[in-house]
């Protein structure tokens, strides 16, 4: 049994449902999830004792790629998380109507590359409802799955 923990930041509660399905996925496989709100997450060792962690943050902002506010501080201080050898990946709801669709997701991911994350799924990223994607959010956690 892993030990998986699901960061997101959300502000609309679209990039939470996503992390609340994804984690329904691993649950269901057996393994231990934990769902933790970015607005409440401490950067400090987030990764220490977890097999897996995902990192879930909707883009906000226009010209410029904004992570969802409450990922602000977490990602500021990415250095201090130690994601060093830890199994990671990365998912976000975005609107492809936007110049950087979903570019938290990217942000997120190369920093976490940069630290030395083993990324074990890419990335998923969520246009418009997540409602709407429920069988690619299924998929995607089932590609994490076969990875822990
Ligand atoms: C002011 C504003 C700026 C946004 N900027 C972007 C953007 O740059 N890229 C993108 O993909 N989506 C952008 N979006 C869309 C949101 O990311 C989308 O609504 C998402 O589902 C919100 O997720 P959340 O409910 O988890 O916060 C923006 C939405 C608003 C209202």
């Amino acid at each position: 049994m892993a030990d998986v923990l699901i960061v997101f930041g959300s502000t609309t509660g679209n990039t939470a449902s996503v992390a609340e399905r994804i984690g329904k996925t691993l649950s269901g496989g057996g393994h231990a999830v934990t769902l933790l709100d970015a607005a409440r997450a401490k950067a400090d060792n987030l990764c220490q004792g977890r097999d897996c962690v995902l990192f879930g943050c909707a883009t906000w902002g226009d010209a410029d790629i904004e992570l969802q506010s409450d990922f602000v501080p977490l990602f500021d201080a990415f250095e201090r998380i130690g994601a060093k050898g830890c199994k990671t990946a990365c998912f976000g709801c975005g609107d492809s109507g936007y110049t950087h669709f979903c570019g938290a997701v990217d942000v997120i991911r190369k920093r976490l590359a940069e630290l030395g994350a083993v990324d074990v799924a890419g990335e998923l990223k969520i246009d418009g409802d997540p409602d709407r994607a429920g069988e690619d959010i299924d998929a995607w956690a089932r590609t994490v799955l076969a990875a822990l």
